[in-house]
């Protein structure tokens, strides 16, 4: 019998380095501080409201007024950037082109201009510009014959931007995924006096299943078809790489993948090949999973949120777009 040459542990002992909680804490290669947090908002287009979404407990859709006092708690934890989402008028006809995504009084552009007013440049405020919210289809274009068009959509998708630049939005962040709508928006941008305004694109932004939760609160899921012919497939990460290399081109100053936890190879192979700053959005269907196995005492809900955190920073992105933020900073989770 061949002897196996396994050696006693002698002088290199990795576990000298984990025995104490300050030693851990020396040697950490990952920290994540509040600044780096992107919450997601939900916005209707009321002063006061607060309605409970049940796929995704402990958010609620929120009237205007009542996200300002959220985001100031929110912003007494050191989270400086919302990420908001709106939604029609109660009773407001959503329409074929979408169009009440660009009304001057919708949720999004009455909430982006009262948190500006009221926490000015202590606050990054980031839009999501897409059509999904309000179109009657629920795609994020323009569609014809069930076909989600390209080209068409990049006008309202343009005065999407221009509406939520309009009401002083610091970033916005189409997340549509129509071609070509980083340059459109960029132009559009420049034109009509926004040259400040930073250009986040959802680069790379895969057809998921993780989306579940959010298009419940967003009633965004399309009536028909899904978006499997403008989002990217998941089998695939070298596409992720093409999707990259066109936002930067077209002027995309920060770049983000999306989802996060199953994504984590793409996010590292995108930190690798960009110098623009990446985020990872930590989608809605990665949060309720966490939430729902830990409502049923499956999972400890601080330590579970402490590995997919760090696991989405060791990965390589530099913020993460994220639900648990706040819990996270409150329970010392981090
Ligand atoms: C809309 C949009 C979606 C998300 C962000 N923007 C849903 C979708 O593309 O169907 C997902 C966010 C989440 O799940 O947390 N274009
Ligand atoms: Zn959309």
């Amino acid at each position: 019998m061949r002897e196996l040459d396994i050696p006693m542990p002698g002088r290199t002992r990795p576990r000298r380095l984990r025995r104490t909680q300050a030693i851990r804490d020396l040697v950490a290669e990952t920290h994540i501080v509040p600044s780096q947090f992107i919450v997601p908002r939900f916005v209707l287009p009321a002063d006061k409201a607060d309605e409970p979404i049940p796929s995704l407990p402990g958010l609620s859709q929120l009237g205007v007024e009542n996200l300002l006092s959220v985001v100031e708690d929110e912003l007494k934890l050191g989270i400086r950037a919302v990420l908001l989402f709106g939604h029609p008028e109660a009773g407001a006809k959503k329409t074929p082109d979408g169009q009440l995504a660009w009304d001057p009084n919708g949720a999004v552009q009455r909430a982006t201009e009262r948190l500006k007013q009221t926490f000015g440049d202590d606050l990054i405020v980031m839009t999501d510009v897409c059509l999904c919210a309000y179109t009657d289809h629920g795609h994020c274009g323009l569609i014809d014959k069930g076909r989600v068009l390209n080209d068409p959509s990049l006008e309202p998708l343009v005065r999407t931007a221009l509406s939520h630049a309009d009401a002083g939005a610091d970033v916005v962040a189409p997340s549509d995924m129509m071609d070509g709508r980083i340059a459109a928006i960029r132009d559009g941008l420049d034109e009509n006096g926004f040259s400040d305004v930073i250009l986040m694109a959802y680069a790379v932004k895969y057809a998921s299943g993780y989306y579940g939760p959010f298009r419940d609160a967003a009633d965004s899921a399309p009536a028909e078809g899904d978006r499997q012919s403008y989002q990217m497939d998941a089998r695939n990460a070298l596409e992720a790489l093409r999707e990259v290399e066109l936002d930067e081109l077209e002027g995309a100053d920060m770049l983000m993948v999306k989802p996060a936890l199953a994504y984590l190879d793409v996010i590292r192979t995108v930190r690798g090949m960009t110098s623009l700053p990446l985020s990872a959005y930590n989608v809605s269907g990665e949060y309720a999973a966490v939430k729902a196995a830990a409502a049923k005492g499956w999972l400890n809900e601080a330590q579970v949120v402490r590995e997919n955190l760090h696991a989405i920073r060791r990965a390589g992105a530099d913020q993460i777009i994220t639900y648990h933020a706040a819990d996270a900073i409150r329970g010392g989770w981090l």
